[in-house]
């Protein structure tokens, strides 16, 4: 089995080479190209990767390249996770929503449609060429913003499913909390990408026991904490919403939060060089423990299960994926992409029937789809007026001065990116 990494060189590749190494029984790689542009960091990621691989054993070869079309040729499958305009183009969707008086996040409001903007062109292209060297392979995105860069890719008919950690962690914090093995943890997870609720925590699957009222009674307070959220939400709430939930739930103390502290990117960019320092080290060939202060905690065994399922029968049957609503979530268009648990097999995601979702969240759910709509739209033709509109359309915007104030702010901080801006 043959896997390309499109944005190997990212400095998160070694969680993933560090999951692949553990979990080869499950995903037997035998050989696995990293794809970079950025070449020097590309052969220290590689010769990292490589010791990893050494260390526990793994016969696969690891190989790198910048040619892109080279390193898909032949692929299985392709994982594309890459950031356009790395953690400096971060910092500005971080900076300048604050300027409006709106949350600045890399996914989600003003900051997520400009890394949106910038990113579903060069994701289709890459899809394009991917599509022209290796007609049958997967393309599993983990390239934020996953739902709107996985409906890009669908819509354009490529064979793409979308991932984000996000439900992995709470299956993994969950079965800690309850004292069960990760597998026997199901989630009743429903949503779309950076916008779930985990309305139930089933034991041993979908038809299982619900232990979600027993988890907030007995761990109400360490959930809680991990969302930055009150309890007492939760408890109201009786569910569990993901921790992008608290750019809605309390956008405005986020807001002056943000206002008093380093952004996110900035501290990023702080453990990146430092992490950089460390993998150049021969004798590193473990991922370090740095690496776990970073959001992609168990990204890697989330992407090797679905690779796993998508490419043969070893992963798990059913896994949270972005894929086509296609009716899961009956009041959403079926061309939508929703986050919720699916079925897969080497045909690809098929979702479970999935819970009623009480309008105390579809309405935000059918909010955030009509904007990721028009993002999209804004993402393909480009044009002030349509990213005017998608942020009009976003619930944490709505008011005609803010989009267009925000309207003003994106387009003059991504000049470099869009060439029609
Ligand atoms: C989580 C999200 C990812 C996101 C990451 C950011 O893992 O699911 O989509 O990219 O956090 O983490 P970072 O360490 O870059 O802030
Ligand atoms: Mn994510």
């Amino acid at each position: 089995m043959k896997l390309a990494v499109v944005g190997g060189g990212s400095t998160y590749t070694p969680e993933l080479i560090d999951g692949f190494a553990r979990l080869r029984d499950t995903l037997p790689i035998a050989e696995l190209v990293l794809i970079d542009p950025a070449a020097e960091r590309l052969e220290l990621i590689g010769g990292l990767a490589r010791r990893i691989f050494a260390r526990q054993g793994h016969p696969g070869r690891i190989t790198t390249t910048s040619d892109l079309d080279a390193g898909v040729a032949g692929a299985d499958a392709v994982l594309i996770q890459l950031r356009v305009g790395g953690q400096a183009a971060r910092l500005q969707d971080e900076t300048w929503p604050l300027e409006c008086g709106c949350v600045g996040q890399e996914t989600t409001g003003a900051g997520g449609l400009a890394k949106a903007l910038r990113t579903v062109p060069v994701v289709l292209d890459i899809a394009e060429r991917v599509r022209r060297a290796s007609p049958d392979a997967w393309i599993i995105d983990f390239t934020n913003p996953v739902g709107i860069v996985t409906r890009a890719l669908l819509k354009a008919g490529h064979k793409a499913v979308g991932l984000c950690n996000v439900a992995i962690g709470f299956q993994r914090k969950f079965a800690a909390l309850l004292e069960l093995a990760p597998a026997d943890i199901h989630l009743d997870h429903v949503g779309l990408n950076h916008l779930t609720w985990e309305l139930g925590v089933r034991r041993g699957g979908p038809d299982g026991e619900d232990l979600l009222p027993e988890l907030l009674a007995a761990h109400g307070e360490a959930v809680a904490a991990d969302l930055h959220l009150p309890r007492a939400v939760l408890d109201r709430l009786g569910v569990v919403p993901s921790y992008y939930l608290r750019y809605f739930y309390a956008h405005d103390e986020v807001v002056r939060e943000l206002g008093t502290k380093p952004s996110r990117a900035a501290e990023v960019a702080a453990m990146e060089r430092e992490l950089l320092g460390l993998y150049g080290d021969p004798a590193l060939d473990e991922k370090p423990a740095l690496l776990a202060k970073r959001g992609g905690a168990f990204y890697s065994e989330a992407a090797v299960d679905l690779a796993a399922s998508l490419l043969g029968d070893g992963g798990s049957a059913v896994q949270v994926v972005n894929t086509f609503n296609n009716g899961t979530l009956p009041f959403l268009p079926d061309d939508a992409v929703v986050e919720v648990q699916a079925r897969v097999d080497g045909s690809g995601p098929v979702p479970l029937a999935a819970p009623r979702l009480d309008p105390l969240y579809a309405g935000l759910v059918a909010h955030v789809t009509a904007y990721e709509d028009l993002a999209l739209d804004a993402a393909l033709r480009g044009g002030r007026e349509r990213v005017f509109r998608a942020l009009l359309a976003h619930p944490l915007v709505g008011q005609y001065d803010r989009a267009e104030g925000l309207t003003d702010r994106l387009l003059a901080h991504n000049k470099e990116h869009l060439p029609w801006a």
